[in-house]
C-alpha cells in the first residue's frame, strides 16, 4: 500500500499526493508530530542566533520553522527533500519568517553544498525513508558539511520504550531501516565519520534524539 502512496525514487521514498504538504501535516499532527513536538525537538539542539543549519529530509519543513525562532533574522535554514511537493509546502510555511530559507530538490546522500558550512545539520524521520546506502552515505554527507565542532541531530524512531502505548506501533517499526537505530548504527557510522555523541535521549517513548559534534582538529 505505501509503494502506491509514496512515490518510488531509488534515493528513498518520495512523499507525494495524500502524503505530502498540507495532508501530511494533517496526518501527522493527529499521532502528536505538532508544533509542541518539534518545539521541543529544537530545544534539544545548541541553536544560537545566527547559525546556519541544514535539514535533510526536510518535508513540510516542520523542525527548520522551529529551529528558525532560535537562530532569528540573521540565521539561515536549508531545506533538501526528494519531493518537490514536500518542499513546496514548506516554502509556503516558511514565507512570513525573518529566518531566510533556501530549498533544493536532492538527496541527503548528494546535496550541492560546500563544505565545512553549517552549524548543525539536521534530520527528523527521514533516514528510515531513505535507501540503505543513502543512509549511510548521508552520514558521511552530514560531517562533510559541518563546521568543526558543529553537530549532526538524527530524531528517529528508536528501541521502543517501556510502555502499554507503544505495542500497537511495534509491527509497523520492525522493518529493516527502522532496525538500524535500535542496533545503535548511526552511533558507529557517526564515530566513523570522526562525529562523537554527545547526546543520546528519547522525546516520548518512541522518538529517539542522538546529537553527534563533529571533532575540531588538534594540534596547531
Ligand atoms: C516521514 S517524512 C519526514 C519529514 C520531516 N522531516 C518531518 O519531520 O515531518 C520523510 C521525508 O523524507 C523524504 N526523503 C526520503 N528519502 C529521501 C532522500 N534520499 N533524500 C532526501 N529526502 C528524502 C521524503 O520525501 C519525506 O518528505
Amino acid at each position: 500500500m505505501w509503494l502506491t502512496l509514496l512515490g518510488g525514487n531509488r534515493k528513498g521514498n518520495e512523499f507525494r499526493g495524500v502524503m505530502s504538504g498540507e495532508s501530511y501535516d494533517r496526518l501527522t499532527s493527529r499521532i502528536g508530530l505538532n508544533e509542541g513536538f518539534y518545539m521541543r525537538a529544537a530545544e534539544l539542539i545548541p541553536l544560537s542566533e545566527g547559525m546556519k543549519v541544514l535539514d535533510m529530509g526536510c518535508g513540510t519543513g516542520s523542525l527548520g520553522i522551529a529551529i528558525a525562532g532560535m537562530i532569528g533574522g540573521s540565521g539561515r535554514v536549508d531545506c533538501v527533500d526528494i519531493s518537490s511537493e514536500q518542499l513546496a509546502h514548506a516554502e509556503v510555511k516558511s514565507r512570513t519568517l525573518k529566518t531566510p530559507f533556501r530549498f533544493h530538490r536532492c538527496s541527503m546522500d548528494e546535496t550541492p553544498f560546500e563544505d565545512d558550512q553549517y552549524d548543525a545539520v539536521v534530520s527528523c524521520f527521514s533516514f528510515h525513508e531513505a535507501a540503505s546506502r543513502v543512509r549511510r552515505k548521508a552520514v558521511g554527507e552530514a560531517a562533510r558539511l559541518l563546521r568543526e565542532d558543529g553537530v549532526f541531530v538524527l530524531i528517529e524512531w528508536g528501541r521502543p520504550q517501556p510502555a502499554l502505548w507503544v505495542l500497537p506501533w511495534i509491527p509497523f517499526l520492525l522493518i529493516d531501516s527502522c532496525l538500524d537505530n535500535w542496533t545503535n548504527k548511526y552511533a558507529f557510522l557517526c564515530g566513523e565519520a570522526g562525529m562523537e555523541t554527545v547526546c543520546d535521549t528519547y522525546l516520548n517513548k518512541l522518538v529517539r534524539c542522538q546529537i553527534f559534534r563533529k571533532a575540531g582538529h588538534c594540534g596547531e
